[in-house]
C-alpha cells in the first residue's frame, strides 16, 4: 500500500472560475501537494486555466477528471445548484472532496453528499474557509476558552454592493444566487459555532425581480440573547462579528470571513492584533484537507458533517421563514 504519509496529494478542480482562481494559487504554495488536473464546461476554459496554473491535464469533461487515476482529491468551485452532483460524482470515483460553501442547495442535496461520501469511504469537507483563517481561528479561541465570558450579544452583518447583473452568477436564482446562500452563509455559520443553534428564528428579506434574495435579515433566539445576522447584495457594509461578552467586546474586522484582524476592547482599552499572511486564505483549509486525507480520515474534526448539516438545515428554516424556493 502507498504510504499516505509521504504522498503528494494530486488535485482535481472542477468549475475553474473566480474563486478557483485563488484556491489554485493558494494550493501551489501548499507543500507536497500538486494541481494535476482542471475540468470544465468548456473545455478550451479548461485548457486555459490548466496553462497559467500549472496543471498537468486539462481534462475534456467532468466524468474524465473524476474517474482519472491520476486524482486524489477535488475542489468543487462550480456555483451553488451544482456542488451536490459535482460531489457525488468525485465521490463515487473514490475521490476526496473538498466543496465549496453553501455545501448544496438544502439539506437533503447535503445529506445524499454524506451518504455518498460513506458509502465510498471517501473524504468529504465543506469549504468553509473562513473556519481555519488565522484570525478567524484567535476570535474563536478567546470565546470557546471562556476568556472572555457570558456573550451578551452577536451582530453579524455581510453585505457588498454590485450592480444588479443577471450575468452575474449572484444574483441567478436557478443557481442558488441571492445574499442568504452566498453571503448569509458567513453569518449562520458563525453564529452556529459560537451559540449552537437556536431556539427560534426571525427572519425577513427584500427581493430582486427576478425572486432572489437581495437582503435577510435575521434574529437568532437563544436562551439568554439574541443574535442579529444580516447579509446584503446592495450595499457596502461593514462585514464584521460583533461578540459583545460580559467583559469585552471581541470584534473580528471587516471582512470578517476572509484573512483580516480582530479587536478586542476591555475597559474601553482597544487592541487589535494583526494576522499578517502571505496567501488568500485557502491556503489553510488546504493544509487541513491534506493532512486529514493523508491520515485516511474522512471528515474533518474541525468543520465536521454534522456541522455543514446544521448549517444548511438552519439556511433551509431561514428560507422557508422568508418564503425563498428554488
Ligand atoms: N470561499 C469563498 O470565499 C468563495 C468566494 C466566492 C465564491 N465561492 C463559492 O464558489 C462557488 C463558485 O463561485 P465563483 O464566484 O467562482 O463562480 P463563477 O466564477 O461564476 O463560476 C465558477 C465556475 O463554475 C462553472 N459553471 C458556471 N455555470 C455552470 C453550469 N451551469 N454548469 C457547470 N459549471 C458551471 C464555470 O466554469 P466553466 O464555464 O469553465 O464551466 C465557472 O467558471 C460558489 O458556490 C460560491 O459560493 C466561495
Amino acid at each position: 500500500m502507498e504510504n499516505q504519509q509521504a504522498k503528494k496529494i494530486r488535485w482535481g478542480i472542477i468549475g475553474p472560475g473566480r474563486i478557483a482562481v485563488k484556491f489554485a494559487q493558494d494550493l501551489a504554495k501548499v507543500s507536497n501537494c500538486e494541481l494535476y488536473g482542471v475540468a470544465s464546461r468548456n473545455p478550451e476554459d479548461a485548457i486555459g486555466f490548466a496553462r497559467k496554473y500549472n496543471a498537468k491535464v486539462a481534462f475534456n469533461t467532468f466524468e474524465e477528471l473524476a474517474k482519472s487515476n491520476e486524482i486524489d482529491a477535488v475542489y468543487i468551485a462550480t456555483p451553488h445548484s451544482f456542488h451536490k452532483e459535482h460531489s457525488v460524482l468525485c465521490l463515487q470515483n473514490k475521490k476526496a472532496v473538498l466543496c465549496e460553501k453553501p455545501f448544496a442547495m438544502n439539506a437533503i442535496e447535503v445529506q445524499e453528499m454524506i451518504d455518498a461520501a460513506k458509502e465510498n469511504n471517501m473524504l468529504l469537507m465543506e469549504g468553509m474557509w473562513t473556519r481555519f483563517l488565522p484570525h478567524f481561528k484567535y476570535a474563536f479561541d478567546l470565546i470557546n476558552t471562556k476568556k472572555y465570558v457570558n456573550i451578551h450579544k452577536l451582530e453579524v452583518d455581510f453585505g457588498f454592493f454590485t450592480p444588479y447583473d443577471l450575468e452575474n452568477r449572484v444574483f441567478t436564482k436557478n443557481v442558488g444566487g441571492g445574499s442568504l446562500l452566498d453571503i448569509g452563509v458567513y453569518n449562520i455559520f458563525t453564529a452556529l459555532i459560537s451559540l449552537g443553534i437556536p431556539n427560534t428564528i426571525e427572519a425577513n428579506a427584500d427581493f430582486f425581480e427576478n425572486g432572489a434574495d437581495a437582503t435577510c435579515n435575521m434574529v437568532f433566539k437563544y436562551d439568554t440573547l439574541d443574535a442579529f445576522l444580516t447579509c446584503t447584495l446592495t450595499a457596502d457594509t461593514a462585514t464584521e462579528a460583533i461578540f459583545t461578552c460580559e467583559n469585552a467586546i471581541v470584534k473580528i474586522n471587516g471582512r470578517f470571513n476572509e484573512p483580516s484582524s480582530v479587536t478586542e476592547i476591555i475597559d474601553g482599552k482597544v487592541e487589535t492584533t494583526q494576522f499578517p499572511i502571505d496567501n488568500f486564505g485557502f491556503y489553510f483549509e488546504i493544509e487541513h484537507f491534506n493532512e486529514l486525507f493523508r491520515k485516511g480520515k474522512k471528515e474533518s474534526d474541525v468543520l465536521p458533517l454534522n456541522l455543514s448539516l446544521d448549517l444548511i438545515e438552519t439556511l433551509d428554516k431561514v428560507r422557508n421563514l422568508i418564503g425563498l424556493e428554488y
